[in-house]
C-alpha cells in the first residue's frame, strides 16, 4: 500500500502534525474535489442535477455503513450527531419507576445527557466505575448490574484512554439477563472491528468526522430490525413517513427502516463529502485501514517507551487507535501548549495526552513530535 500517497492527499500535513483524528479530522483532496463538484453542479442546476442523486448517496453510505458494522442497510439512519441519535434512542424506550440505566464513569456527554429526562420519571442512571483493563471493566459493570437493570449504553472504545471495550462479552451477558445494550461507536468505528449481530448490539450512534474521515454534524444510528417494528421516534418530519414526497394528504404509516430518523430535508452536500470519505476508506480497505493507524501507534508507542513515557494500550488486549501517555514530573498543560505552538495537535484527556493518528499521517511525523516532547 502506498501510503505517501494518502500523506500527500491530506493538505493538512503542509501546515500541522495532526494528530487529533478520534476529535475531528480535517478534508482530504478527493473529498474536496467531490464536495466542489457537487456545489458545482448544484449552483447550474440546483437539485435536478446528475452529478450526485438523494437517493444513490443515500444507498451508498448505508450499504457502506452496513457492510462495515454487519448490518442490513435498512437498519441505518443518517442522523446529525451522536446525542441527537442517543436522544432518539432514549426517548423510544418504556422504563417505569426503579428501572435502572446504566452509563461509564467519565463517558462523553453525548452518552450521558441524553438519558438524564428519565430521572424525573423515576428511573436510576448508574456509572459504571472505568477500569485500566478491559477485564476490569467486565467486572465493574457486571457488579452494577441488578435485576433492576433495563439498559446499558457504553462506548465501543473509551475516549480518554483509548481502550477498546469488551463489547462481545458484554453483548453476551446483556443478552442472557434480558438487558438492553446501546452503543456510542464514536471512538471506535473504523479502528476497531464491530459486527453488530455478533456483539449483540441493539443500537449504536456515531459521527462521521472521526475515523470515518467525514464531516461535521454528520452521524450515523443503527438501530436493529426488531426495534424498529416496536418503536417509533420522538420526531416526526416531513421525511419520516412512507411516500414522504407526496404531502398531502398527510402520512400516518413511518418508513418501516431507519431512515425513518432522517426526519426532513438532509444537508446533501454533507452527503457527498461523507460519501467520498467512505468510499477512499472502503477502496483501500478498512481492514487495510485499521491496520495501518494500529502499525503508526504502534510504530509511535515505541518511541515514547524509548523516552519514558508511560503509554495507556499497554494494559488492552485488543488494538486500538489511540495513544494516551504521561511522563512523571512532566508539566501536562504546559507541554500541550507547546506542542501547539510548533504545530502538533493533541488533546490532553483525563491528565494523560492524547494522540490519534490516521492513515494519513507518517511515522517521520512521529519523530518531530518526540523532539518536541522531550525538549527542555
Ligand atoms: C465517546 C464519544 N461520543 C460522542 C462524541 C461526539 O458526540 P456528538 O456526535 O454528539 O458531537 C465524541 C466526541 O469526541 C466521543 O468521544
Amino acid at each position: 500500500m502506498n501510503w505517501e500517497k494518502y500523506y500527500d492527499l491530506y493538505p493538512v500535513n503542509k501546515e500541522l502534525i495532526w494528530l487529533n483524528n478520534c476529535g475531528t479530522t480535517p478534508t482530504g483532496k478527493p473529498i474536496l474535489d467531490s464536495v466542489k463538484n457537487f456545489l458545482d453542479a448544484y449552483s447550474q442546476k440546483g437539485i435536478f442535477t446528475e452529478v450526485e442523486k438523494y437517493v444513490q448517496l443515500k444507498k451508498n453510505i448505508s450499504e457502506t455503513i452496513a457492510n462495515l458494522i454487519s448490518a442490513s442497510p435498512d437498519e441505518i439512519g443518517i442522523v446529525h450527531n451522536t446525542s441527537e441519535g442517543m436522544n432518539f434512542l432514549s426517548h423510544e424506550f418504556c422504563f417505569e419507576k426503579d428501572d435502572e440505566i446504566l452509563l461509564m464513569e467519565n463517558e462523553y456527554p453525548s452518552n450521558v445527557y441524553p438519558f438524564e429526562h428519565w430521572q424525573s420519571h423515576g428511573v436510576k442512571l448508574k456509572f459504571i466505575p472505568l477500569a485500566d483493563n478491559p477485564e476490569k471493566f467486565f467486572h465493574n459493570l457486571v457488579t452494577t448490574v441488578t435485576k433492576k437493570t433495563k439498559l446499558i449504553s457504553i462506548s465501543l472504545v473509551h475516549w480518554c484512554t483509548g481502550m477498546p471495550l469488551p463489547i462481545t462479552q458484554i453483548g453476551e451477558y446483556c443478552k442472557s439477563q434480558n438487558i438492553e445494550l446501546i452503543i456510542d461507536g464514536a471512538q471506535g468505528v473504523g479502528l476497531v472491528p464491530v459486527d453488530v449481530k455478533k456483539m449483540n448490539i441493539s443500537s449504536m450512534v456515531f459521527p462521521a468526522w472521526k475515523w470515518l474521515l467525514g464531516p461535521l454534524g454528520l452521524g450515523v444510528i443503527y438501530n436493529k430490525k426488531e426495534n424498529l417494528e416496536k418503536r417509533i421516534p420522538i420526531f416526526k418530519g416531513q421525511n419520516s413517513v412512507i411516500n414522504a414526497d407526496e404531502y398531502l394528504p398527510y402520512k400516518s404509516d413511518w418508513k418501516k427502516g431507519a431512515d425513518r430518523y432522517e426526519y426532513s430535508t438532509s444537508s446533501m452536500s454533507d452527503w457527498v463529502y461523507f460519501k467520498s470519505s467512505l468510499n477512499m476508506l472502503n477502496e483501500i480497505g478498512f481492514q487495510n485501514v485499521q491496520n495501518r493507524i494500529y502499525e503508526l501507534v504502534d510504530y509511535f508507542g515505541v518511541l515514547l517507551k524509548e523516552n519514558g513515557f508511560e503509554i495507556s494500550k499497554d494494559n488492552f488486549s485488543e488494538k486500538t487507535g489511540i495513544l494516551s501517555v504521561t511522563k512523571n514530573g512532566l508539566d501536562l498543560n504546559k507541554k500541550i501548549q507547546t506542542l501547539k505552538d510548533n504545530g502538533i495537535i493533541c488533546a490532553l484527556r483525563l491528565g494523560r495526552i492524547r494522540f490519534a493518528p490516521h492513515i494519513y499521517n507518517s511515522k517521520e511525523q512521529f519523530h518531530k513530535v518526540i523532539e518536541v516532547l522531550t525538549r527542555r
